[in-house]
């Protein structure tokens, strides 16, 4: 029996779309069925400067084929350099939505990164002032901490310190891929939401490492235990508006992923909702669906609700999804769930 679920059109709070072919190859893939997305700035060299996102955006539209429609949210790369007057006046003309900080080294294209946290503080002020959000990518880089506890000792160490001396800040925690996360998130009082992809709602560790080293599941915040993927599964389908999508969709070609340094990145935009429908249909919440994708991330960011809708189809026979897709760039392998999706927008 064919299954229907029309709901708002989604959104995409945390995308990398890259610049020149790539950008020209996968922008489709999100426009056609999300509307808006935080546009990650992790270029070379980053987008660090208003004039520099007011550009990127340019190209992002001048890249979208004819016919179809999607807004880029754009966002600024915070460094120790950035000017608090250059973001001010950013947000206060509507070109961006978020300040995204990475810490320096902690992944793709993150060399110019925040290394001093005092560094960027009265940049970090001038934001709390005018409300405008902070995007985290939340690990820390030292080599003596193991990569699979770099998102909770980030938390400990530098986040929660961070939000204390900055009160008002608003953050977003990116990519939440621990219990402990979804646990922070959940429990404070102050002003921070977090955002959940959909392949670490569908993977764990061993995806990258049982049965030979698999390149297309590694990306940064590296999976974790299954436990981990469980928490946030229950925080997506909570109806707690604090989670939402953000894709962190990461194209890259083939040839980088599948070397003997790969690169980071998932590629999920060809068939996130169909992946998000099999997740929320597993768990018995096809009904919070909806608020996940489309009606919490507005909430947060003060943005209306889409007004579109898509619809999401239950085929009887698995939907044939590409294994990749072409770009300018040379293939993108697309995210495989490791089993079959039934579902498809229509
Ligand atoms: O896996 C990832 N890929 N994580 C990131 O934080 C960056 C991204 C990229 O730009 O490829
Ligand atoms: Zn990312």
């Amino acid at each position: 029996m064919t299954q229907r679920l029309t709901i708002r059109r989604p959104d995409d709070w945390h995308l990398h779309l890259r610049d020149g072919l790539m950008l020209a190859g996968v922008l489709p893939e999100t426009a056609r069925h999300f509307a808006r997305a935080i546009i990650m700035p992790n270029l070379v060299p980053p987008v660090v400067t208003g004039a520099a996102a007011a550009a990127y955006r340019d190209r992002i539209l001048a890249a979208l084929p004819e016919g179809m429609e999607f807004r880029p949210l754009m966002t600024l790369y915070l460094t120790e350099e950035t000017d608090p007057d250059d973001v001010a006046a950013a947000h206060q003309s509507g070109l961006v939505t978020a300040v995204k900080l990475y810490p320096a080294g902690a992944t793709t294209n993150s060399a110019s990164g925040v290394t001093d946290f005092d560094k960027v503080r009265p940049v970090l002020e001038r934001m709390a002032e005018i409300g405008l959000p902070l995007c985290i990518h939340g690990e820390v880089t030292m080599p003596e901490v193991d990569i699979f506890d770099r998102e909770k000792v980030f938390i400990e160490t530098v986040l929660d310190p961070l939000r204390q001396r900055t009160p008002g800040l608003k953050v977003t925690l990116e990519h939440v891929t621990t219990a402990d996360g979804i646990d922070y998130v959940a429990g404070e009082a102050g002003d921070i939401a977090g955002t959940i992809t959909a392949h670490h709602l569908m993977i764990d560790r061993n995806h990258i490492l049982v049965g030979g080293i698999k390149p297309h599941y590694y990306c940064l915040p590296v999976a974790k235990r299954r436990r981990h993927r469980d928490a946030l599964r229950r925080a997506a389908i909570s109806g707690n508006p604090r989670f939402f999508l953000g894709t962190d969709s990461a194209p890259h070609s083939d040839e980088a992923k599948e070397s003997a340094c790969g690169c980071a990145g998932c590629f999920t935009a060809t068939n996130t909702m169909a992946c998000l429908a099999h997740v929320f249909e597993e768990e018995g919440a096809l009904d919070r669906l909806e608020g996940f994708a489309s009606l919490h991330g507005p909430a947060r960011y003060g943005l209306p609700p889409n007004a579109g809708t898509i619809t999401l189809v239950k085929e009887d026979a698995p939907v044939p999804y590409p294994d990749k897709i072409a770009t300018g760039a040379g293939p993108v392998t697309v995210f495989d769930p490791g089993h079959p999706l039934y579902w498809r927008v229509a």
